[in-house]
């Protein structure tokens, strides 16, 4: 990002500019009463120097203050600490300017995502979307401090040069010819670092994404004994964040280097000209080499200040790109459409195609399946056959791009989204349990869930035993994914947290596919339990789950191919059957 593009983005921008002006001000009021102080110190008259300085003994006695040493020392220790304390409230509004700046980017980098349509969220890596949101929101924020602290300092130098211009026009000459010359010394240095802050940005996300995508896949890599190549993976990247980091951090120092040894050298020669070629009262030239010495390091300042912002600036815009992309994918939940209430007799799928946004083929290709009013209804086919797809239309998740699914007759586009998700329970196969207490876990989606109704969705997952044995009851903690459980319970805690919702439809994609037979057969209690009381749909790859299912659909590359009963199915002697007798074998 070019220095002063982004200026006033950061909340309270103008008061915190209003803030340094006054602070330079008062603190030039300040180091330019040394002149008449150094005066009196010499025994030399104030018209000696002439105006406007020589009006300034006059000026402080017609505001009723007697002039000599001791009142000038107090008043130079009063301007110098109102202009700290000014400073002070300054940079405590730029904290806080910055900390509101970082949490708004998150909060709407979050929410960008949550909102964005299902085809653009699921596609994000969740490795990338934590680094962003941890990372590069916080550079972003601390770039845009670094822009504000640059422009805070480059006024203290304009004012100190304003207050210079009084005292020897000369000299400020000279000086300002000097900082264009260093100016151009240090220029490339400083594009150089724009160059390593993008690389920095590269080689953190990539640690980031690749850390959180093995530590993802940890038990999979030490159980098949597979840990060398991420390890060498990781170790590629880490060399590469170490070798940008050096030269980053020693570019650094070389700009630092530069600003402290180009000071003195301007130093050395104003004292030398002043003496040589001008001649300047003593006093104004010791309080002109104040202003100097105040200026030299706030000159530093500003360089490293600007050094800092190139290095964290790529954040900006890293982030705001990403928020512009997911609010062009914002998902349109249609919040004004009709308020989904209950399903009275039937959700259909007519005539239903999809085509993912990458692919060449439908994964839904004309579609039609019918789920009648608390019935179980099953779909079962090969792996890839679209069986999560028709879900996925089911939630609204996608929309067809040909045919409809409605409830009632009605199209789902003409509901409010949202609506009609709040009333749908799912349990996948890639289970979420939140690391929370048990009790929050099954409230997760019904905040307002009594006690008993959660105690009740957990006697209908057979759950009871498992509850018994864990140490604090509905109080323990489940860890991290659920560590501390099995998988057989993980499933069946899922299913509970699906019931306690009391969904209208209830959908189950492969919940017992990973299951021993012990567990399946908990699962499928519970599914016989809640049958007929709620609309359920199925998704099975052993058929044994299926068997009560009211219609089965059996779904092969996109398409239905066949429906019925198990017992229809099986006498047809079609697809179905060909899978029964696959999994018997
Ligand atoms: N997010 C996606 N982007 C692109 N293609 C996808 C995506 N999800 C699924 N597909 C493709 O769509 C087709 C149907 O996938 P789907 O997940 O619905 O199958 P499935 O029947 O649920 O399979 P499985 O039994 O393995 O879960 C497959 O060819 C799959 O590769
Ligand atoms: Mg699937």
């Amino acid at each position: 990002m070019r220095f002063l593009s982004t200026l006033g983005q950061l909340p309270g921008t103008w008061q915190n500019l209003l803030l340094i002006v006054l602070s330079g001000t008062v603190e030039g009021i300040g180091l330019t009463l040394f002149i008449p102080l150094l005066n009196l110190m010499n025994d030399e008259s104030m018209e000696s120097i002439g105006p406007p300085f020589s009006h300034l003994t006059e000026l402080i006695e017609t505001i009723g203050i007697k002039v000599s040493p001791v009142t000038l020392l107090i008043l130079i220790t009063g301007f110098t600490l109102a202009s700290l304390l000014l400073g002070y409230l300054q940079r405590k509004l730029l904290i806080k300017s910055k900390q509101i700046y970082s949490r708004n980017l998150r909060n709407k980098f979050f929410n960008g995502i949550l909102d964005s349509n299902w085809q653009y969220s699921s596609n994000r890596s969740h490795g990338e979307v934590a680094n962003q949101l941890n990372i590069e929101c916080a550079r972003a924020g601390v770039a845009l401090g670094m822009e504000l602290l640059a422009v805070a300092t480059a006024i203290q130098v304009v004012t100190y040069f304003a207050f210079s211009i009084i005292i020897s026009w000369e000299l400020v000459a000279i000086t300002f010819v000097f900082s264009i010359l260093a100016y151009i010394v240090v220029r490339p240095v400083m594009a150089h670092a724009k160059i390593l802050g993008e690389e920095t940005s590269i080689a953190n996300r990539n640690i980031s994404f690749y850390a959180i995508e093995y530590l993802r896949s940890l038990k999979l890599l030490k159980a098949t004994g597979a840990e060398e190549l991420p390890k060498k993976d990781m170790c590629k990247h880490s060399n590469t964040l170490n070798k940008v980091s050096y030269h980053s951090e020693l570019n650094t120092t070389r700009v630092y280097f530069l600003v402290q040894a180009l000071p003195v050298i301007l130093l050395t020669s104003i004292i030398g000209i002043s003496i040589e070629l001008i001649e300047t009262p003593t006093s104004l030239i010791l309080v002109f080499l104040l202003f100097m010495a105040r200026t030299a390091p706030r000159v530093a300042q500003f360089q490293q200040q600007l050094n800092s912002f190139h290095m964290a600036s790529p954040a900006i815009r890293i982030v705001n790109q990403m928020i512009t992309e997911s609010c062009n994918a914002k998902e349109d939940l249609n919040s004004t459409g009709t308020e989904f209430k209950s399903i009275k007799k039937e959700i259909a799928l007519e005539n239903v195609s999809f085509k993912y946004k990458n692919k060449e083929t439908f994964a839904i290709d004309r579609v039609s399946l019918k789920i009648p009013h608390n019935k179980m209804i099953a779909i079962v086919g090969s792996s890839g056959a679209g069986k999560s797809t028709v879900m996925d239309l089911l939630c609204g998740l996608y929309i067809p791009e040909n045919g409809k699914v409605v409830i009632d007759g009605v199209d789902l586009r003409e509901f409010n989204i949202v609506s009609w998700r709040k009333k749908i329970g799912i349990v996948t196969q890639d289970l979420m349990i939140f690391n929370a207490s048990l009790r929050d876990n099954l409230t997760f989606f019904n905040q307002s869930a009594s006690e008993e109704k959660a105690k009740w969705a957990l006697s209908i997952a057979h759950l009871d035993d498992v509850i018994n044995n864990l140490s604090d009851g509905m109080d323990t903690i489940l860890g991290e994914n659920g560590q501390r459980l099995s998988g057989g319970q993980k499933q069946r805690i899922a299913l509970a947290r699906a019931l306690a919702k009391q969904p209208h439809l209830l959908l189950l994609d492969e919940a017992t596919s990973a299951l021993d037979n012990e567990s399946e057969r908990y699962i499928q209690k519970a599914i016989e339990n809640i049958a007929h009381k709620t609309t359920i749909v199925v998704i099975a790859h052993r058929l044994s789950t299926v068997r009560r299912a009211d219609i089965i659909y059996v779904m092969e590359e996109g398409r239905v191919i066949e429906s019925g009963t198990y017992k229809e199915l099986l006498r047809k002697d079609g697809r179905f059957k060909k899978l029964h007798g696959h999994e018997l074998s």
